[in-house]
């Protein structure tokens, strides 16, 4: 018999749901946004519901932290995080599944009178989706060590930095060090698939072998912005054809490396005008693959594409490096208790990669890591459709449930 309430939890996802909550039904919590600050706080009184102390660390991640026996508070602890912010009209799941779960699991050990043999965290991490600054997994980062100084320069689109949203919401910048958490026992992870894998196997639940490094990269084209009627067109420096060639290049880069994904999601044409033949154009380009040597191969073709296009078309060309994550492995020892736990559980355990980006990459070196995925109908994520059934997640927090235990 299941511990976890179900009925609970699914309330919980629907009331953080209404947070940011766009006309069409999709969700908008960007980071140091007031969506998103409402969508903390209104975590953080789930955790103190749940028996949990809750601090806000420097760079403003919600902290709760369940330890009932005093005399173990000194034990590196377990933490299970994710992130409450989301993408431009995303969806409901992702992310806050897993906040929301790993609070449910606390609430249960709390309700049921568990006691554990070292602390246990749950952290509900600031700016894992990057969209605002171009830069993510920025709470996670400062828990784990490995948010840089450059990173609280980057700029949104309205020019504010990192820093400069942080201070507005109170946060200390200065103090981002004082985020880190040395010792760690271990990370675990929830969160949707976002894709349609174990839809296809007919599968609740997967245990996560690997995660792909995302490589961000925004490309800036000049060309020349000239009369659209009184320029010929064999005396053009376009920037967007140009950008649209070298578009099409990076689709046909990323279908000849298999396993490649390469995605431009932006662009920018500057001073677009009817008729006006763009002068300068800038584009992002998200790349990945969970083999490092293939992930480089795609990035030297591209930016090898790049400069051939620009070149042959009198255009200048310029790549700038956003962020660069390196794809990472979850524990195996962690990998086999998830595996114990879902069959504990009765569900078959079944190993997939992830394609998306978590938070839980940023502990790869720290800590050992374990993620748990749950079955995304129709695979589709960062959209207002994204869904998971009632059944699978119950599924997923009773795993998670079982896996803290085990551990
Ligand atoms: C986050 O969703 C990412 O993988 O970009
Ligand atoms: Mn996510
Ligand atoms: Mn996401």
């Amino acid at each position: 018999m299941s511990l976890i309430q179900l009925n609970r939890l699914l309330r919980h996802i629907e009331q953080l749901g209404t947070i940011g909550q766009m006309p069409d039904g999709g969700v908008s919590r960007l980071s140091f946004t007031d969506a998103e600050h409402e969508a903390n706080q209104f975590v953080q009184m789930l955790m103190q519901q749940a028996g949990m102390e809750t601090s806000i660390d420097p760079i403003g991640n919600i902290i709760g932290t369940y330890c009932k026996d005093r005399s173990i508070s000194h034990e590196a602890p377990i933490i299970m995080g994710s992130h409450i912010d989301t993408v431009p009209n995303g969806g409901k799941y992702d992310g806050a599944l897993g906040v929301l779960t790993a609070i449910e699991v606390i609430q249960t050990f709390h309700e049921n009178d568990i006691t554990l043999a070292r602390p246990i965290q749950v952290i509900a991490f600031k700016d894992e989706e990057g969209v605002r600054f171009g830069v993510g997994m920025l709470g996670s980062r400062a828990v784990a060590g490995t948010l840089t100084a450059p990173m609280l320069e980057a700029v949104d689109a309205q020019g504010i930095t990192v820093a400069q949203a942080m201070e507005k919401q109170h946060l200390q910048p200065a103090n981002i060090h004082l985020a880190k958490i040395d010792s760690i026992y271990a990370y675990l992870e929830l969160h949707i698939e976002q894709g349609r894998v174990l839809e296809t196997e007919n599968l609740p639940v997967g245990v996560v072998t690997g995660i792909a490094g995302p490589l961000w990269l925004e490309v800036t084209i000049h060309g020349l912005a000239e009369h659209a009627g009184a320029t010929p067109m064999q005396l053009r420096q376009d920037a967007l054809a140009g950008a649209a060639e070298m578009m099409v290049a990076i689709e046909r880069i990323a279908n000849g490396i298999d396993g490649t994904v390469a995605t431009v999601g932006k662009i920018v044409v500057e001073n677009a005008g009817v008729n006006v033949i763009p002068g300068q154009v800038t584009f992002t380009c998200d790349l990945r693959h969970v083999i490092q040597e293939s992930r480089d191969l795609a990035e030297h073709e591209i930016k090898k594409a790049i400069c051939t296009i620009a070149t042959k078309r009198h255009l200048y060309s310029c790549v700038k490096e956003l962020q660069r994550v390196k794809p990472v492995t979850t524990d195996a020892a962690i990998m086999q208790t998830i595996h114990q736990a879902m069959e504990k559980c009765g569900y078959d355990a079944f190993y997939l990669s992830s394609g998306a980006g978590h938070d839980a990459m940023q502990f790869a070196h720290h800590c050992p890591i374990g993620m748990i995925f749950v079955r995304s109908k129709d695979g589709v994520s960062h959209n207002p459709l994204e869904y998971s059934s009632p059944a699978d997640i119950k599924a997923g927090a009773q795993v998670l449930f079982e896996t803290i235990l085990a551990l």
